[in-house]
């Protein structure tokens, strides 16, 4: 495998636009590297252009369309001849008791979270397999390893993008491509603007900053790391819980109901 360094290489960071794809972008700026940004608001990818520098590649695109995101992919290759990394960042929220969310939420989650994200790498895979080289972030998430309440949905897609790296890290295995499961915990951005205003909530997960959260995207570019776990739960604990159900379905739910604020509402109790 060729490379532990980012500098002339080519990559694409979706969902760009904002809070860990935008930090992401930034923070890999100094090294140099060809960078293609994408996500829907064209508006946003321009500013981050202005601060990246003239070479950067927009991309406007719906991830949760298979075709666009396809597209993406294509662009990136036709233009400059490779593609040496992609990091799939676009994600949307889905905060609700999950009876009482809007049913259309569960398949829009879907689309965008895991189905875009497959759809870039079923793409990306052909060419970074010729390579003999590439690597592929999937960011997901702490939710993405244990269940959490008021996150159904989320959960789900973020499962299911764990699931579809690790079957792909030994799938591929010495191939040239190489993938990570990055699951960060509470980050600080306009995704959780609105739920961290809950000072408990803010308390307890003590979120981390973009800034920090692209750095360590930054680290598993460099050393291909097949798993990063990095929130306010330790991995070994997201993990081990998994092997005592009934023990963490009552913990979780007694320190969950308390302080989360959808439980707290009246609408939300069951
Ligand atoms: N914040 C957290 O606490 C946290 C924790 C764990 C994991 N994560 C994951 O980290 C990733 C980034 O989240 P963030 O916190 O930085 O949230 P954010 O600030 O809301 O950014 C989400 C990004 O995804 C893009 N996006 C959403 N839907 C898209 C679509 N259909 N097509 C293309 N781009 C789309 C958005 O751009 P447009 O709206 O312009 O399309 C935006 O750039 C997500 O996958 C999220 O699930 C976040």
């Amino acid at each position: 495998v060729s490379q532990n360094t980012l500098t002339d290489k080519t990559v694409l960071i979706t969902g760009a636009s904002s809070g860990i794809g935008w930090a992401t972008a930034l923070e890999m700026a100094p090294f140099r590297p060809k960078l293609a940004i994408a996500a829907r608001r064209a508006d946003k990818l321009a500013e981050l252009a202005q601060a990246l520098g003239p070479d950067t590649m927009i991309l406007t695109c719906d991830v949760s369309d298979p075709a666009q995101g396809r597209a993406a992919i294509e662009e990136v290759v036709n233009r400059w001849g490779r593609l040496d990394f992609l990091i799939n960042n676009a994600g949307i929220m889905a905060t609700t008791q999950f009876h009482l969310g809007p049913a259309a939420e569960i398949d829009q989650v879907m689309r965008t979270n895991y189905v875009g994200a497959a759809n870039l790498i079923h793409a990306a895979l052909p060419h970074m397999l010729k390579q003999k080289d590439g690597h592929i972030v999937n960011v997901a998430s702490l939710a993405g390893l244990m269940g959490v309440p008021y996150m159904a949905a989320y959960c789900a897609s973020k499962w299911a993008l764990v699931g579809l790296t690790e079957a792909l890290r030994r799938e591929y295995y010495d191939s040239g491509v190489t993938f990570t499961a990055f699951c960060p915990g509470s980050v600080d951005t306009p995704m959780t603007e609105a739920s961290l205003r809950d000072k408990t909530l803010r308390m307890l997960t003590r979120p981390k900053t973009a800034e920090q959260v692209a750095r360590k995207i930054i680290h598993c570019c460099l050393n291909r790391t097949p798993e990063y776990i990095y929130g306010e739960t330790p991995g070994w604990l997201a993990k081990a819980i998994k092997l005592v159900p009934r023990f963490a379905d009552w913990a979780t739910a007694n320190v969950v109901h308390r302080v989360h604020p959808l439980a707290k509402s009246a609408g939300a109790r069951h």
